[in-house]
């Protein structure tokens, strides 16, 4: 297609998704997938994450798959942390980039990393330290920052006021995560317009989960406010095991199908991704939410029944 307008993806299954898996995904497949989903032309991959391997189990093999990835010139390499432990532990292994995580509502971060907000905002300024002095950027996460599944809505200057301390500690990029799939397309749209023009130098984007069908609207809804960068999951994998209710992120390929058919660029390639999705589906061994790939992109056609080739013969 081609009409200039570019959309930047990163994908987060690895990280959002195999954390939650019941079964323990052995590092070489972690491996191979992340190296697949280089080769389909990802610029940002959300790796893994550097937390207490007893809160996630499923990603304690998080420095030996940073380590034998094959890194793709042109592609961010990230991970999730919660603290400077984490952060060194993630430089340590050689990542691009810092994602940090703390969530907007207190209970959901307490849940989540044992802290209350002030307690993650202290911790995320000795990560900025940690990574300020080995010269690696940020990237602020807010989870539950467009609704909370123990407190409900979440006061839009509540994340004003994260997003504020985030921006004085030298955060340059902040996402927007709507954790367990709360949120609506006007709210989306409400939330960026109240925040973009306060914070103009900041670097936005949108973290969804699907888990009541709005991801993709809300992707949409924060197109129109001008953001470009998204988080999303190959076959729709995600889910934080300190949220109840929380599902899948928006799928991958899904995103990626209807903003090629919408005629946005994303330079990854849909059919390898596709493929992608179904190695995928065999390693966790169920089926994952992804539509495209069952039924396949919409440029698939069918044989016209015998019938109607008939009468159209006849036309
Ligand atoms: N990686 C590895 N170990 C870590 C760590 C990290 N990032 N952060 C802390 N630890 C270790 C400490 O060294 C300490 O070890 P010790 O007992 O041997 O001295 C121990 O954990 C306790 O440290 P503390 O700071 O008290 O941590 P905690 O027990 O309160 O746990 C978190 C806090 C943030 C580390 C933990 O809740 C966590 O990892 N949460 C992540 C949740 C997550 O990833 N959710 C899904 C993503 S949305
Ligand atoms: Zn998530």
């Amino acid at each position: 297609m081609g009409t200039g307008k570019w959309i930047t993806i990163c994908e987060v299954g690895t990280r959002d998704g195999f954390q939650i898996e019941a079964e323990f995904i052995p590092t070489e497949q972690k491996i191979e997938v992340v190296n697949r989903l280089s080769a389909t032309g990802f610029s940002k991959i959300e790796v893994t994450s550097f937390v207490h391997p007893k809160a996630i189990p499923q990603l304690r093999d998080a420095e030996e798959v940073m380590s034998k990835i094959e890194r793709r010139p042109g592609t961010t390499y990230t991970a999730l942390v919660p603290n400077d432990k984490g952060a060194r532990r993630a430089i340590d292994a050689g990542v691009d980039k810092i994602h940090t995580v703390l969530s907007a509502s207190e209970s959901h971060n307490l849940a989540n990393v044992n802290m209350t907000v002030a307690e993650s905002l202290e911790k995320l300024q000795a990560v900025a330290q940690v990574a300020h002095e080995a010269g690696v950027p940020l990237h602020g996460g807010i989870s539950t920052a467009l609704g909370c599944p123990f407190e409900g809505e979440v006061p839009l200057r509540q994340v004003e006021f994260i997003v504020g301390r985030l921006v004085d500690m030298g955060f340059e990029a902040i996402g927007i995560a709507d954790t367990t799939g709360m949120a609506n397309p006007a709210q989306v749209k409400r939330t960026f317009e109240y925040l973009m023009p306060k914070y103009p130098d900041t670097h936005w984007s949108l973290h969804t989960h699907n888990t009541r069908a709005m991801a993709i609207p809300n992707i949409l809804a924060a197109m129109d406010c001008g953001i470009t960068d998204f988080d999303s999951s190959i076959g729709g994998l995600g889910g934080c095991p300190y949220a109840p209710g929380a599902t899948g992120n928006v799928c991958s390929e899904d995103l990626v199908h209807c903003l090629y058919e919408m005629g946005y660029e994303t330079g990854i390639d849909l059919d390898a991704l596709i493929d992608t999705a179904k190695r995928v589906e065999e390693i966790v061994g169920y089926t994952l939410p992804g539509q495209v790939m069952k039924a396949g992109k919409s440029e698939r056609r069918y044989q016209v029944p015998h019938h109607v080739a008939e009468r159209l013969a006849a036309l």
